[in-house]
């Protein structure tokens, strides 16, 4: 679909139509390579590879990221005790809405996505659509064949201690396995409040420190450090289709 420049740049996160006017009236946009430096110039979107500023930038409708998410941020839009994991991103992606697809708490690290896309913040985060997640989770007491048993086949998870006691939920892994002394693998469909710590200690053992390496078909790649994100192209790619 073609738009205008300005339209293009509001869309992706730039500011208000007549700031977007400005950054093309000044020179700082080029489009596909090419110095562009009218704002009603229409361009295909599909594809379309643009800069502002002398940063790059790929058109994306709605936006899809991947954040190696380190210790140390909330997921909340409002964090009350340390930055928020929005800080870790660039302002365009910020202004257009872009916020995470489910939680990870503040002292997990790994694999967490952001998206504008409301649709699919839903899809990813129904259980219905069972995508799982994979859970890395160091204990602290050696792990045993009878814990992983216990998890697979369904645990009560109790709320914490001093909270509103609701009636226990039954619990369930997709997978579990023991990686080593003290490492558990495991993979679950749903996403509830503290759900691999709960499950962990509802089997008398305790989460010491957790990473997520992989969401769906996607996996943390390798060469991204702490903090650093990606645009995932499609969600396609989450699906594994
Ligand atoms: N389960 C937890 O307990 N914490 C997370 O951050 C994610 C899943």
């Amino acid at each position: 679909m073609k738009q205008r420049l300005s339209q293009i740049l509001f869309s992706q996160g730039f500011g208000t139509r007549r700031l977007c006017a400005g950054l093309v009236w000044n020179d700082e946009v080029t489009v596909n390579g090419q110095p562009v430096d009218d704002p009603d110039a229409e361009f295909e979107t599909t594809g379309l590879r643009f800069t502002v500023s002398r940063q790059e930038w790929p058109y994306f409708d709605k936006a899809l990221i991947l954040l190696h998410k380190p210790a140390g941020y909330e997921c909340s839009q409002k964090p009350k005790h340390h930055p928020s994991v929005m800080s870790l991103l660039p302002a365009p992606l910020r202004e257009r809405g872009v916020q995470p697809i489910g939680r990870l708490d503040e002292d997990t690290t790994g694999l967490l996505l952001l998206t504008d896309d409301g649709a699919l913040i839903h899809k990813l985060t129904s259980p219905k659509h069972h995508v799982p997640k994979v859970y890395e989770a160091r204990c602290k007491h050696p792990l045993t064949a009878a814990m992983v048993e216990q998890l697979l086949a369904g645990v009560e998870l109790r709320e914490p201690e001093g909270k509103f006691q609701r009636p226990p939920e039954i619990t369930q892994a997709d997978g579990a396995e023991i990686v080593d002394e003290t490492l558990l693998r495991l993979t679950l469909i749903e996403g509830k409040y503290h759900q691999v710590k709960r499950m962990v200690a509802a089997v008398g053992n305790r989460v010491e420190a957790l990473h997520r390496p992989q969401f769906g078909a996607l996996t943390l790649p390798a060469d991204l450090p702490p903090g650093g994100w990606r645009w995932v192209s499609s969600p396609a790619e989450v699906w594994g289709d």
